[in-house]
């Protein structure tokens, strides 16, 4: 199939399987209780959350701008999340005035700004490590997102004298939770901070989970959490939960065609320079992930670095790398549907690749 895509080859191509993303949205359907809002940061290619919106309950957005793109194809608010940690009151009221379905608040200050009938979350920062590169954490107490658990006694003051309704509680640990256990320690601490407000007549039921649903880069599979859905399923805590999983739909998704374009010798090995680089697949340089990379062709080993066409040495996929490659060659580079080409900038202006996707045996650009 590979080869016939790259017949005319032009530019590098995100080549997505929506088997794949089907199979991982099932990994979590299992369940009775959850709702799944996907992350449109993670990847908002139109037809990709088209095809999603058939499967899953909604979306999650952290913008006005992600709100008024998902209304532009079609999706209804209704079905859409409004998180972010620097939502300004003019958001807000776009948020309410469009009756999106619920918002994640997280800080005192905005509670104060919501004026109208809507969902709320309180998402909160729970001091907790989440096993993760310290770049990608999002639950420890010097990260800027979530609620403090101090700001509780003043927050169950204000909602009462306001008279506002809290939908749900909620947390998000980061990106990257490959362990469960971190899960569960989230959803314990949580729990003591529910008892406090049901120590003051107020009842939660629902909590949402942040994202964080890992995928395995180097072995291009998703990790399983059927310890912790049944731990839900049987938690008496909460009825229902909510999941804003990005990367753990799309990612493994997709894979990026990309042809070596020069080799340079140095010494004893080799610079492979591709015609992608760090301004559609920015992970590696932003936070030095590594994505798997193969060959299309077989070729004798050799050690090469792998770079992409940017006017910065930090655009390199891997250095010392031991593979096979000679100019011409097509390079696959693996689990790049999520935080890749959501992330791409304009820097050096270079044509946006082409998207395609396979499904049921055809090839459709999109
Ligand atoms: C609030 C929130 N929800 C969900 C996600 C999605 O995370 P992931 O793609 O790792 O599942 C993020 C990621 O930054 C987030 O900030």
């Amino acid at each position: 199939m590979i080869k016939k895509i790259i017949k005319n080859y032009k530019k590098p191509i995100f080549l997505y399987n929506y088997k794949k993303i089907i199979k991982n949205i099932k990994n979590i359907k299992n369940i009775k209780n959850i709702k799944i809002f996907y992350a449109i940061k993670s990847n908002y290619n139109k037809n990709i959350i088209k095809e999603l919106n058939k499967k899953i309950n909604g979306f999650e957005t952290v913008s006005i701008g992600e709100i008024k793109f998902l209304n532009k194809i079609g999706i209804k608010n209704k079905r859409i999340i409004f998180s972010g940690v620097c939502k300004k009151k003019r958001d807000i009221k776009y948020a309410i005035k469009k009756k999106v379905s619920m918002i994640s608040v997280e800080s005192f200050e905005e509670i104060n700004k919501i004026k109208g009938k809507i969902k709320i979350i309180l998402k909160y920062n729970l001091n907790l490590k989440g096993g993760t590169k310290k770049e990608i954490t999002t639950c420890k107490k010097d990260n800027k997102f979530g609620i403090r658990s101090n700001e509780t006694n003043k927050i169950i003051k204000f909602i009462k004298k306001k008279k506002i309704k809290i939908y749900a509680l909620g947390f998000h640990i980061g990106s990257q939770i490959k362990k469960v256990k971190y899960y569960i320690k989230a959803i314990k601490s949580i729990e003591k901070i529910k008892k406090i407000y049901l120590s003051k007549g107020i009842k939660i039921k629902t909590l949402n989970i942040g994202g964080g649903f890992a995928i395995n880069y180097r072995k291009n599979k998703v990790f399983y959490y059927d310890k912790l859905w049944k731990f839900l399923n049987k938690n008496k805590s909460f009825n229902n939960f909510i999941i804003e999983p990005g990367r753990y739909i799309t990612a493994n998704s997709c894979l990026t065609i990309s042809k070596v374009v020069y080799t340079k010798k140095v010494n004893k090995k080799k610079i492979a320079i591709i015609d992608i680089g760090m301004e559609s697949i920015i992970r590696p340089a932003l936070y030095k992930s590594v994505h798997k990379i193969v060959n299309l062709y077989k070729r004798i080993k050799k050690y090469h670095d792998i770079v992409g066409p940017i006017c910065e040495t930090t655009d390199t996929f891997q250095k010392n790398k031991y593979i096979g490659i000679k100019k011409g060659d097509f390079l696959i580079i693996k689990d790049t549907g999520s935080y890749c080409l959501s992330m791409r900038s304009i820097y050096n202006m270079r044509e946006k690749p082409l998207e395609v996707i396979i499904k049921n045996k055809k090839i459709k650009v999109i």
